[in-house]
């Protein structure tokens, strides 16, 4: 397994939409410049949905257009409807991400439409953003289990993932949003969705609620994902997702990565102060268990 592995950072947005303190616009600048320092070259930063629905995204223009200037770097941010891609193309965002569900349940609750009807309304978003040379990523929710509905079976998935493929998404993320599965069925997974996606554009977007991430993710590695996303400090969660905790932590992922002789080309010192930064602002240690251990041993010297 010694070949490439890409992390698509999500702390920007999946890990601060949740936070109860507001984190401004000049933070959050910071915090995506610190991740760039660390060696991160692709991250969301941010959202075009409704203020009401997710009031820590409010500013996302402002943010989007204070990264711009790096060349090198991708950015994405989620955009639900067509007033959300007319606010992302004024801010001057190269990649959109689409988000759908695999269960009506957290579709209606996250969106407030059913899985056909956020299709439809994708559409056009992804038609414009072809026509305007914008890549667009997709996403498909609850793909281990919804808070809503319960169990989700693997064709749902299937169903939705090949729906976002044909309309023109250069890659499918797999939310395990409420972070409920295991190394089995992660793997059962990622080989049904690779029957209609390309195994190489299926990125492994895995909540640790119940502390399975990183074994999910050594399943999906073996079967030969090669697409991560994570959050720095394992920053995280989804306010439509009860109790759901935040991504897998980037340090993590990392860790494990460089352990098994994957170069990821992040700097773990400076990610490690992006994180404690962030961190501060919002007032809790991280949860990420490399963090932990990092910082715990720094106090011991
Ligand atoms: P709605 O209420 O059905 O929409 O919400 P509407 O079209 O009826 O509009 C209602 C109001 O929202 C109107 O304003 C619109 O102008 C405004 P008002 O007249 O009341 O003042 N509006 C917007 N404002 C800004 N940007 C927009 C926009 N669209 C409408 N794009 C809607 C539908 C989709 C807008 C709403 O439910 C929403 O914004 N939801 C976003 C929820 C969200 O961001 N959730 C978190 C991200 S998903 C996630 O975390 C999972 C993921 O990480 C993967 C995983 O973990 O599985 C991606
Ligand atoms: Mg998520």
């Amino acid at each position: 397994m010694s070949d490439q592995v890409h992390i698509v950072e999500v702390g920007p947005r999946d890990g601060l939409q949740n936070e109860k303190t507001f984190v401004s616009v000049e933070a959050r600048v910071a915090f995506i410049e610190a991740l760039l320092a660390a060696g991160l070259d692709t991250i969301e930063v941010g959202a075009f949905v409704s203020p009401k629905a997710i009031p820590q995204m409010v500013g996302s223009d402002q943010v989007l257009r204070a990264v711009d200037h790096h060349p090198d770097a991708e950015f994405h941010v989620l955009v639900p409807n067509e007033k959300g891609y007319d606010a992302a193309r004024a801010a001057g965002a190269r990649v959109i991400a689409v988000f759908a569900s695999a269960s009506e349940g957290f579709s209606r609750a996250n969106i407030n439409c059913s899985v056909a009807e956020s299709i439809e309304r994708f559409k056009p978003v992804v038609a414009r953003a072809q026509a305007d040379g914008i890549k667009v990523r997709g996403y498909v929710s609850c793909v281990l289990g919804c808070p809503y509905d319960g169990e989700v079976k693997p064709q749902a998935v299937v169903d939705v993932s090949k729906v976002l493929w044909d309309l023109g998404c250069y890659e499918v993320s797999l939310g395990d949003t409420i972070g409920v599965g295991t190394p089995t069925k992660a793997r059962q997974l990622l080989r049904a969705v690779a029957g209609s996606v390309p195994m190489a554009k299926l990125a492994m977007h895995f909540h640790d609620t119940y502390g399975q991430a990183l074994a999910n993710l050594y399943a999906g590695l073996e079967e030969g994902a090669r697409v991560i996303d994570s959050a720095a400090g394992g920053l995280g969660g989804c306010p439509y997702a009860p109790g759901a905790t935040g991504n897998v932590g980037t340090e993590d992922v990392v860790y494990m990565l460089e352990g098994m002789g994957i170069v990821t080309g992040v700097d773990m010192d400076r990610l490690l102060a992006a994180t404690n930064t962030i961190s501060a602002l919002i007032g809790r240690p991280p949860v990420s268990r490399v963090a932990s251990a990092l910082n715990a041993s720094a106090r011991a010297k």
